[in-house]
């Protein structure tokens, strides 16, 4: 039976590399499996309980439904400073807050990419271990770290355009897709 996978970016820019790599998703998905954005976490305010205590921002209810809807999030986030960029954390930190809380039980996927050499690994950790507090049942391999980055998207036409990784990527959301079937309530 078909699977229905959202993406949540982790990067705000225009020229996002990150974003290309989600981009190319929807291609890269085996058959039966469709894969599409969720919102702009650009949307969201800061967290505050005060903000929160005075009503759910429109944006976070919308992803956190959407969310919910899905047979499992895909994350693909830039790493800022050996860890998850603030915006990627603060998105995280209101979808927790709304209950039933979206990401409880739901199969997630991480991607990284970076114009370095390690491609977003550490990153990848630190949003690993804010995932156990949600419970989320994160995909343990293959691990999806896509160094080099910028050699690997059309500068003009922001597309992922390297063969290995498009391979390599396709490799992981058939994995995910396994995964994700196994764990369908
Ligand atoms: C970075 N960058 C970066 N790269 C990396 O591999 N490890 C890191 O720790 C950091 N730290 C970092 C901090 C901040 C504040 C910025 C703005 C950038 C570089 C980063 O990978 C690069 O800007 C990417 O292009 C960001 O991803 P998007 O926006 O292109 O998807």
């Amino acid at each position: 039976s078909p699977l229905h996978f959202v993406t949540l970016l982790g990067s705000l820019r225009k020229a996002s590399f990150n974003a290309a790599v989600a981009r190319a998703l929807p291609e890269l998905a085996p058959v039966g499996v469709s894969i599409s954005p969720l919102g702009s976490i650009a949307d969201f305010p800061h967290y505050s309980q005060d903000v929160q205590d005075a009503g759910f921002p429109a944006a976070v209810l919308a992803m956190a439904e959407a969310i919910r809807n899905a047979d499992g999030v895909i994350i693909v986030t830039p790493e800022y400073n050996y860890s998850v960029p603030g915006v990627l954390k603060n998105a995280i930190d209101w979808l927790s807050r709304v209950t039933p809380q979206p990401l409880a039980a739901k199969p997630v996927a991480i991607q990284t990419a970076s114009p370095g050499m390690i491609g977003g690994a550490r990153a990848q950790y630190h949003l690993r271990q804010s995932l156990v507090f949600l419970n989320a049942f994160v995909l343990n391999r293959p691990e999806a770290m896509i160094g080099q980055v910028a050699g690997k998207v059309d500068a003009d036409t922001l597309r992922l355009t390297d063969g290995v990784t498009r391979e390599f990527l396709a490799s992981q959301l058939a994995a995910f897709s396994q995964f994700a079937r196994k764990l369908r309530p």
